[in-house]
């Protein structure tokens, strides 16, 4: 992304927090996995979205109005020898040349110099309450200034949480984002279309999980979350993620995955038939589900709700699956009582963007919010019908199916980003055909 992007961005976040502040923001930890081995590292959200850094062990710090600069970040500084080992670092000279601070000190003077940087500031802007060290890092700057009144030094009396602001600006998609979310949608697609070609009865579930890693890697990406590959009842677990039992000749397989792309993230899932077609059971459930997915996204356009589209969905499972027999009528008090819970226990959606499940709130004082342009949600209504399940006809035992697509609000209406993969059930058919076929 381009540094006017990140610059953009801060610009936008320091009009809104107004003179006399100032707001001070921490690159994520580093986190061991055991012994000398540590996860691979992601840079926070927030962090990254207002600098395009990439290193930990990094601070930045916004004063809107400073004279001598509005942008500082401190960072680690060059050390050749810990290069040999770990790559290049920016130091302050690139922090200052590429990333566009105004100025850039050594993270291990932040004691020294943060607290002259905060005196005559009356409102402090951090992330509140995600990172308890943070926390009373901020606290021992603010003292430290506090120490120095007599001398004078004016201690800040305010405290505000940075996400309120941050979160609202990450909830609506710029340009740039929307381009980033578009390649992470496709690659995500281009996944899910392989993983139907080749998929075939005896394969294990992580031999499936298998082809997205290698795509997604083909592109720079990574998994924006643990994949779900659950072969037959598997499905019904929301969460299983072990991924490691073989997939059945008549089982469907349910996969929840998506890639993140330069930091943006696509959630996909698709539900299909191990061995190439859907039995009669397993078509009724999954059109149903689609039929369901299809109203909510009709639900999508700038000034409908957020919760229009997940009624929209619970309304057309709850009424087919009463036809079915499989809950109780009339479907308004189904509704109402929400019987269908048994089968449909998760919202049909959440906000995506850097974070898969994405920063902005849901309701704006005390209301369903309302959708604008430039917003991208998830649209993914499912059932699941564990085995065993009482009082249920044994044949539609085992059946889980979530139908998730991508979707972005633009002025018209909305756009659907995830639209590469087929999801209507002759079009998967045809694909795992090809697939068949030798394609
Ligand atoms: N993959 C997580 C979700 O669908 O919300
Ligand atoms: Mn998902
Ligand atoms: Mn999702």
């Amino acid at each position: 992304m381009d540094s006017n992007e990140f610059r953009r961005r801060r610009q936008e976040l320091m009009n809104l927090m107004g003179p006399g502040s100032i707001a001070v923001l921490p690159a994520a930890p580093e986190r061991p996995r055991n012994r000398d081995t540590l996860y691979p590292y992601r840079q926070d959200s927030d962090f990254y979205y207002l600098t395009g850094f990439p290193e930990p062990e990094a601070v930045l710090v916004l004063i809107p109005g400073r004279d001598q600069g509005q942008y500082i970040l401190f960072c680690r500084e060059r050390d050749p020898a810990c290069e040999i080992w770990d790559g290049p670092r920016a130091g302050q000279e690139g922090a200052v040349r590429v990333y566009g601070a105004d100025d850039a000190f050594p993270i291990s003077d932040i004691d020294d110099i943060l607290p002259g940087l905060i005196e005559g500031r009356e409102k402090v802007y951090y992330t509140m309450g995600v990172d308890r060290d943070f926390d009373q890092r901020v606290i021992g700057w603010v003292n430290h200034v506090r120490q120095n009144a007599r001398s004078g030094a004016r201690a800040p009396g305010e405290f505000v949480a940075l996400q309120h602001l941050l979160h609202e600006m990450r909830l609506i998609k710029s340009k740039a984002e929307i381009a980033a979310m578009r390649k992470a949608a496709q690659v995500s697609a281009e996944a899910h279309r392989r993983a139907m070609q080749v998929c075939r009865p005896g394969m294990l579930e992580y031999e499936l999980e298998a082809e997205f890693q290698a795509i997604f890697r083909r592109y720079n990406g990574s998994p924006a979350y643990t994949p779900i590959v659950g072969g037959g009842a598997n499905a019904c677990i929301l969460h299983y993620i072990a991924n490691d039992q073989p997939l059945k000749d008549g089982d469907l397989v349910l996969i929840d995955a998506g890639a993140e792309i330069d930091m943006y993230a696509a959630d996909i899932t698709r539900t299909f038939p191990v061995n190439g077609r859907f039995n009669p059971e397993q078509r009724t459930i999954y059109e149903l589900v689609l039929e369901a997915q299809k109203a909510a996204i009709a639900a999508i356009a700038p000034g409908r709700h957020w919760n229009e589209f997940h009624d929209a969905a619970t309304r057309v499972l709850t009424a087919g699956l009463v036809e079915l027999g499989l809950l109780e009528g009339p479907v308004e008090r189904a509704l109402e009582q929400e019987t269908y819970r048994r089968f449909y226990m998760h919202r049909t959606g959440h906000w995506l963007g850097m974070d898969v499940h994405d920063v902005g709130d849901y309701k704006v004082d005390g209301q369903w919010r309302l959708l604008e342009p430039g917003m991208v949600l998830t649209v993914e209504p499912g059932l699941y019908i564990a085995p065993g399940s009482e009082g249920v006809d044994p044949r539609w035992w085992g059946i889980g199916v979530r139908i998730e697509d991508n979707v972005l609000v633009t002025r018209g209406g909305c756009e659907v980003l995830t639209d590469d993969v087929p999801k209507e059930v002759e079009a998967i058919e045809a694909l795992m055909a090809e697939g068949r076929d030798g394609g």
